[in-house]
């Protein structure tokens, strides 16, 4: 039998992160919204992309939850987007409210499944995830580290003109503008980044970076990224169905690992069928693991507002 991965919200994250997986092949896909049509309509023409692609997975449309029973990973999309001059925080109590209602659905359907939230603010909607599901702390894992990273390899990538592939690098903490790229454990071809660009140089890459999404939204102005976002969102499924164990930059519930405690933070993690097998532990520099504290601190206030709304 096909694994089984629901995605809840239709808009232009969860649609492509439904078409993302649909397109691989390994899994039958649940899409879930509040507008009438929208899911059934997408899935629909997913659905009838699979002969021309080669694929048997089955994918379907739903204003509700019963469809999505059983499923091994749930993807939780659904709340307001940015628009220009918004930042990620703006979006706190109105998707505070969706996320909760959403994770109450799926959980009593799912109790065995991975939640995946990728709603912003990121961190605080992951902590607000696991409250409401009650999963074990190592079934909900948010999704940010890797778009973050991915933005960064990109702008790495283009000043040296190399591969892509050959960047490792690592971008922690909240997904804010307080995101803490890592650069004493980024390389490139084994290299470290820091002897291959000028401070100054890679001081901008690191804003550019950490400003990545505002880019976007800027350009866009209707809305906010969602190509990036939902490979990134892919790759955490990949890991997860296959067992992969990969390591990659995810948000989790931190108990004292870094010095955190008691909240969602983005850190490496091995990634595998259960969801977070292990957080992997860096050795950062005494300015890297202040960064990363102080962006703790700004996920704490936001759960902090979150607990006063209720
Ligand atoms: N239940 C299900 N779906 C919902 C609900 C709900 N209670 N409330 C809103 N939605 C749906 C909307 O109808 C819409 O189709 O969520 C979808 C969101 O889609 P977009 O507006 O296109 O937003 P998107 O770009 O996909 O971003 C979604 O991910 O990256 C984050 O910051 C981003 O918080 C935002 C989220």
């Amino acid at each position: 039998m096909r694994k089984k991965v629901t995605v809840v919200g239709a808009g232009n994250v969860g649609a492509t992160v439904a078409q993302r997986v649909f397109d691989k092949g390994y899994a039958d896909v649940v899409l879930v919204d509040i507008i009438e049509g929208l899911p059934q309509g997408k899935a629909l023409d997913m659905l009838e992309s699979g002969p021309v692609l080669g694929t048997d997975a089955k994918v379907v449309g739903s204003n509700g939850y019963d469809e999505t029973a059983n499923s091994d990973v749930v993807v939780i999309t659904s709340g307001i987007a940015r628009k220009p001059g918004m930042s990620r925080d703006d979006l706190l109590l109105t998707n505070m409210k969706i996320v909760t209602s959403v994770v109450t659905e799926v959980a009593k359907r799912s109790p065995n499944s991975v939640l995946l939230p990728v709603t912003n603010p990121l961190d605080a909607m992951a902590q607000r995830a696991f409250q409401v599901s009650k999963f074990p702390k190592n079934r909900v894992v948010g999704m940010a580290g890797i778009l973050d990273t991915a933005r960064f390899r990109t702008f790495l990538a283009q000043e040296l003109k190399v591969s892509v592939e050959v960047v490792s690098a690592w971008v922690l903490g909240g997904h804010g503008d307080t995101m803490v790229p890592v650069v004493g454990s980024t390389n490139v071809g084994g290299v470290p980044v820091a002897k291959l660009i000028p401070k100054a140089r890679l001081d901008e890459i690191v804003k550019r970076t950490q400003n990545g999404g505002a880019e976007i939204v800027n350009l866009l102005k209707t809305g906010s990224a969602y190509y990036a976002p939902s490979a990134a969102v892919v790759q955490m499924v990949e890991s997860i169905l296959l067992d992969k164990k990969q390591i990659l930059p995810c948000t989790v519930y931190l108990e004292g690992e870094y010095g955190i405690k008691g909240l969602f933070v983005g850190v490496p993690v091995k990634l595998g069928a259960g969801g977070v097998d292990q957080v992997i532990q860096f050795d950062l520099t005494s300015e890297e693991s202040a960064a990363l504290q102080k962006s703790a601190a700004a996920v704490a206030e936001l759960v902090e507002v979150m607990k006063k709304a209720g």
